[in-house]
């Protein structure tokens, strides 16, 4: 077959890719190498895990291209990929040749592998989270490459830089998360449908996926669909469903390209929420509803998260589950015994963007990391800026090693109306999640099509204007 005929599923926005290598050679004089990496095998070598570029790649290359390196050097770039061998021609099929993936990325010349080691010199490059990329890498420029955390010289130089031009977003950006972002919402949606007549978890994670794979797209991270809320990340799926539970699903989809969505609902099962689900549900939503308000160029991220933190101790207190003045409760860090993780993060390439940089990309410069209970997992902290995308996502929970721990309960002995918190037993977690783009006048809503509302939640799950499908 001549590899023209063949339907390849990618755009590539070659300006904006042009415009990217410029901006970098803007604000870094070296040569750059960027490796986007190979599928890991699984038990076996011919049986692989999918294959998922390096995101800093395909920031540059726009195309998930399996063992490729990219040279960029002052708005120039070269691609070093080798055609398909014989065999992985008889065993995966044709790829087109190398000089026409590289017209479609904009490069200015091609190269096969083996060229790599007379093009190393004075190169920065990034680490990836693969040993045999982190030796290949060695092998070529001839010096170990440490893990981000210890980047020093142009590499830390690099590190920075990229940071820079990924933590706001260009219109082919924002194209993509927009994309991902829609699909996301029609995959929630057909959760919602199917939750009447799934059995357990995993039959509407299914409907969820299903959706993603129609629209030739992958989940951006293990898809989590759980009615144990309050286990953050569950990423199994085997439990039954049953009347009186809540389901937690929190999935998003990923474009071929690499550009993400994170979303979070949480619903019924029997499509009618019980009075103290509802309540809470009613104090995540206002939670979510007041930090969006909020949300504008400027604005720290870190005072979202503290909005959040108060809203939520408010209507904790109003609901006879804490005691004390709001505030207090938030300065001693009393919210986080049911609001235990950070208002959101960066979304972008990845799901967490930028987090492969530890904190030097979501923590301003001199800003650390702190170990407070109710900040430690705070994954952003700079003032909010235009083209940004975070997500908002409050949630609440009970989770036995937090509530069961001795210290804390001493800690907390005081705030805590044990006997009331029993009288909201069926809520195991909670959390409401979107993704905002921030805009120059506040911010918009990219997955905003997803209804949260209480009422529209339980008509989308029981399909019925009057709620409560009997289950
Ligand atoms: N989906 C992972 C998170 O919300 O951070
Ligand atoms: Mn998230
Ligand atoms: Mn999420």
């Amino acid at each position: 077959m001549n590899p023209k005929d063949m339907a390849f599923p990618f755009v590539c926005d070659r300006l904006a890719l042009q415009q990217r290598r410029q901006r970098l050679a803007q604000a870094l004089p070296c040569p750059v190498l960027l490796w986007a990496g190979e599928s890991q095998p699984r038990n076996f070598p011919a049986n692989r895990y999918p294959f998922r570029a390096s995101s800093h790649f395909l920031y540059f290359a726009g195309l998930p291209l399996e063992k490729a390196v990219l040279r960029l050097e002052q708005g120039r770039l070269q691609l070093f990929i080798d055609p398909p061998s014989p065999a992985e021609i008889l065993w995966q099929g044709e790829t087109p040749p190398p000089a026409e993936i590289a017209a479609w990325i904009g490069a200015d010349s091609v190269h096969p592998l083996a060229d790599l080691q007379s093009y190393r010199a004075g190169a920065a490059t990034l680490p990836l989270p693969s040993p045999l990329i982190s030796w290949q890498q060695a092998q070529i420029l001839g010096r170990e490459v440490p893990i981000a955390a210890k980047l020093t010289g142009s590499d830390l130089e690099l590190a920075a830089a990229i940071a820079q031009l990924r933590l706001t977003h260009d219109p082919a950006a924002l194209r993509e998360l927009r994309r991902a972002g829609s699909v996301t919402v029609a995959a929630h949606q057909g959760g919602m449908a199917a939750t009447h007549t799934s059995q357990t978890e995993t039959e509407v994670r299914a409907a969820m996926e299903s959706v993603l794979t129609a629209a030739n797209m992958t989940s951006a991270y293990a898809s989590i669909v759980t009615v144990q809320g309050e286990v953050l990340h569950q990423s199994q799926s085997f439990h039954p469903l049953k009347a009186g539970d809540l389901l937690l699903a929190d999935v998003g989809a990923e474009t071929l390209s690499g550009w993400g969505a994170d979303v979070t609902r949480t619903w019924p099962v029997s499509g009618k929420f019980s009075a103290p689900q509802r309540a809470i549900y009613q104090l995540v939503l206002s939670a979510q509803d007041r930090c969006i308000a909020a949300l504008a160029p400027g604005v720290e991220y870190r005072q979202i998260h503290f909005l959040a933190a108060q809203v939520l101790a408010e209507g904790l207190v109003d609901l006879g589950i804490l005691r004390g003045d709001p505030q207090e409760l938030v300065d001693r860090d009393a919210h986080a015994l049911f609001f235990p993780h950070g208002i959101g993060h960066l979304l972008g390439l990845d799901v967490h963007d930028l987090e492969d940089l530890g904190d030097l990309a979501s923590y301003a410069p001199g800003r650390n990391r702190s170990d407070r209970f109710g900040l430690c997992f705070l994954r952003l902290d700079r003032p909010l800026q235009t083209g940004m995308v975070v997500t908002i996502e409050p949630g609440f929970y009970q989770v036995p090693q937090i509530l069961a721990d001795p210290v804390r309960r001493r800690t907390y002995q005081d705030c805590v109306n044990w006997q009331r918190l029993a009288d909201f037993a069926d809520v195991r977690g909670i959390r409401i999640e979107d993704d905002v783009l921030i805009t120059e006048t506040g911010c918009e809503v990219l997955t905003q099509s997803l209804p949260k509302q209480p009422e529209e939640i339980e008509a989308l799950v029981s399909r019925s204007p009057l709620g409560g499908y009997p289950r």
